[in-house]
């Protein structure tokens, strides 16, 4: 008789245990929900919110002209879209370039490592070599298209918002990299961007946070995750904007839930790399703040058609 007294109590009590567990978890993830997040300021070059999305020129339009030139620049801009997007890489001789493989053979004539190769010799290939017209044809071979120096690019196009990546995880990059973008004055003016958390960070804070950089790889997984599990308010976000794929493992990164998180806190979500028109409207209809394109011709079109270019 005591033993089932006994057991009984203990049942009781565990149930208890399980009870505050569950009422303590639901009142921390009640809190949580309601912790305010931290808005960044707004800006004036990356849109947020609004019903017209940026169209960014990825590698500067890579399907219409060769890849991160000048002439894809002159292209894209010409146009109308609103920002270029590119990647820079240093040469061998210290170059900060603008060049998104490790290689220069998927682009050029010639083959080999970008860093085995001074900037002189790197201007000796034709960077319009291997692009393929839709008619088959090479329409830019042999007109003397280099790989550009990022102060060309600058020179000529600081007029436009741009992204830039950054493709290696070295400092001696990013130190250059802050230097030029001082010296044009293109610290509001430029999100920068960088698959490698360590090297956005060491950006981030050699600009003391003046220029804008994006999420990169670790800090975008560990947001969606949190926000997945309703506990995005707890990480903090110095990013102004998040770049991603649609879809990346078994998360899909298109839900109106991620956009809207990210702008609770002002920041932009730009999607790359979308050139089915199809997505390109599905992305217009969830709000997505940015289309980064190979194909920005398509996307303008678009937007015109359905009466939301501005
Ligand atoms: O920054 C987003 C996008 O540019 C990444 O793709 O083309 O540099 O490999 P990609
Ligand atoms: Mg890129």
């Amino acid at each position: 008789m005591e033993v089932v007294v006994q057991k009984g109590k203990k049942r009781t009590k565990f149930t208890k245990s399980i009870l505050i567990g569950l009422i303590s978890f639901i009142l921390l993830f009640i809190i949580i929900n309601f912790i305010p997040v931290k808005k960044h300021d707004d800006n004036d070059f990356i849109r947020i919110g609004s019903s017209s999305p940026d169209i960014i020129a990825h590698r500067g339009g890579a399907g219409i002209a060769p890849e991160n030139t000048l002439e894809a620049f002159t292209l894209s801009e010409s146009l109308g879209v609103d920002i270029l997007e590119f990647d820079v890489r240093l040469s061998k001789d210290g170059q900060v370039i603008v060049i998104h493989d490790e290689s220069i053979d998927r682009t050029t004539n010639g083959k080999g490592n970008v860093s085995d190769y001074t900037i002189e010799k790197l201007k000796s290939f034709d960077a319009g070599y291997q692009f393929v017209g839709p008619d088959g044809s090479y329409p830019y071979r042999g007109k003397g298209i280099t790989i550009p120096l990022l102060t060309e690019v600058l020179e000529s196009f600081d007029h436009m918002p741009m992204v830039i990546e950054l493709k290696e995880n070295d400092t001696e990059l990013a130190d250059k990299f802050a230097d030029i973008i001082n010296h044009y004055n293109m610290e509001n003016k430029v999100i920068v961007s960088s698959f490698y958390d360590e090297i956005a960070n060491y950006f981030y804070d050699i600009t003391n946070g003046r220029v804008a950089i994006s999420t990169a790889s670790k800090t975008t997984k560990n947001f969606v995750i949190l926000n997945e599990l309703f506990l995005g308010n707890i990480y903090p976000l110095k990013e102004k904007a998040m770049q991603l794929p649609t879809h990346s493992s078994i998360f899909d990164l298109t839900t109106k839930r991620l956009i809207d998180s990210a702008h609770e806190r002002n920041i932009a979500v730009q999607y790359w790399t979308i050139n089915d028109t199809d997505m390109m409207e599905f992305l217009l209809e969830q709000g997505a703040d940015g289309i980064m394109t190979d194909y920005p011709n398509k996307a303008i079109h678009l937007l015109r058609q359905k009466g939301v270019d501005e």
